[in-house]
């Protein structure tokens, strides 16, 4: 995301409550997080870092007062316009609200996912959804497997690459909303059921336009969309696509020629590979595709001199 941005107070990206205090995510970006942190009185808290790295924490006291417990017994009160914050930091600290205390909570690494009610929801749809479906367990992290790896030759990092992996993991979490019989793919779908089918892709991506991972919603809404305008749901076509939607295309595609299905036998790696060639640059992404044949040739798992 690139813009300016305005927001009125009580909105967030998201807020999870915790014993005795509540967290909100304010905004986030190249993996920094800004929160806003209410913690109520005479309650402590602690500041723990496991291991010495360069993340920064930052919190800034917009109201209230609290005490800083030092190991030697000593306190210091701390109160509004005071802040503290670590840096190559391993260890604990320990505050005690005196009042109910508000803090401006800045942080370089991402923590926010660890603490998210609704991340661990996706997570929940993601294992139901393989779960109905025998052959298609862990397809999810195979996808984000191989994006990481695609994204490392095409130069994606940053944000770019966050919204990428978490689209990848969560691009079929739409399928929730099918039968159990549609997910489980034991039969040749009818065509009712590929109507249900075709439409994973938009409950996906509303799915997540409710969390703070709503900037992969175009992704997953995106990733059976094919080049020549042969995809679906909504028919795009060659640059309307964005690059993540081809890279998670490729993967999956090959995903699901591989993977048995009663009424069907797998293709072999090979004859995938063959197939995914044969389409690039009509239906896939040729870079990516070739991308993706040299990721399988350096495991050894493509093994044919072309390529
Ligand atoms: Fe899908
Ligand atoms: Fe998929």
């Amino acid at each position: 995301m690139s813009g300016f941005y305005v927001e009125k107070m009580g909105n967030s990206l998201e807020k999870v409550a915790q014993n005795s205090a509540t967290l909100d995510l304010l905004a986030k970006g190249d993996g920094t997080e800004i929160l806003f942190q209410v913690i109520e009185a005479n309650k402590i808290f602690q500041i723990v870092s496991l291991e010495r790295n360069s993340t920064m924490e930052f919190f800034y006291i917009l109201s209230g007062e609290m005490i800083w417990m030092k190991e030697d017994g000593e306190q210091t009160k701390l109160e509004a316009g005071d802040y503290f914050y670590t840096h190559y930091f391993c260890g604990k600290e320990y505050l005690k609200t005196l009042s109910k205390a508000e803090i401006l909570y800045v942080s370089t690494r991402p923590i926010f996912r660890h603490l998210s009610n609704k991340m661990n929801n996706l997570m929940e749809m993601v294992k139901s959804v393989e779960s109905k479906d025998y052959y298609t367990h862990s397809h999810g992290q195979r996808v984000q497997d191989y994006a990481r790896r695609i994204a490392e030759h095409l130069e994606i990092a940053g944000d770019r690459l966050e919204n990428l992996l978490y689209a990848a993991l969560f691009h079929d979490i739409g399928k929730i909303r099918l039968s159990d019989a549609i997910i489980a793919g034991n039969n040749k779908p009818t065509d009712e059921e590929w109507d249900q089918i075709r439409q994973h892709p938009i409950y996906g991506a509303e799915i997540v336009s409710n969390s703070f991972l709503r900037n992969i919603a175009p992704i997953i809404m995106q990733h059976h969309e094919r080049l020549d305008g042969s995809g679906y749901p909504h028919g795009l076509k060659g640059s309307e696509i964005l690059l993540e939607a081809r890279i998670i295309a490729v993967i999956d595609a090959f995903d699901a020629m591989t993977t048995d299905r009663t009424y069907r036998k797998s293709k072999s790696v090979n004859e995938a590979i063959i197939e995914l060639k044969d389409l690039a640059g009509t239906e896939f992404d040729e870079r990516v595709v070739d991308i993706f044949a040299k990721i399988l040739k350096e495991e050894g798992i493509y093994s044919t001199t072309e390529a």
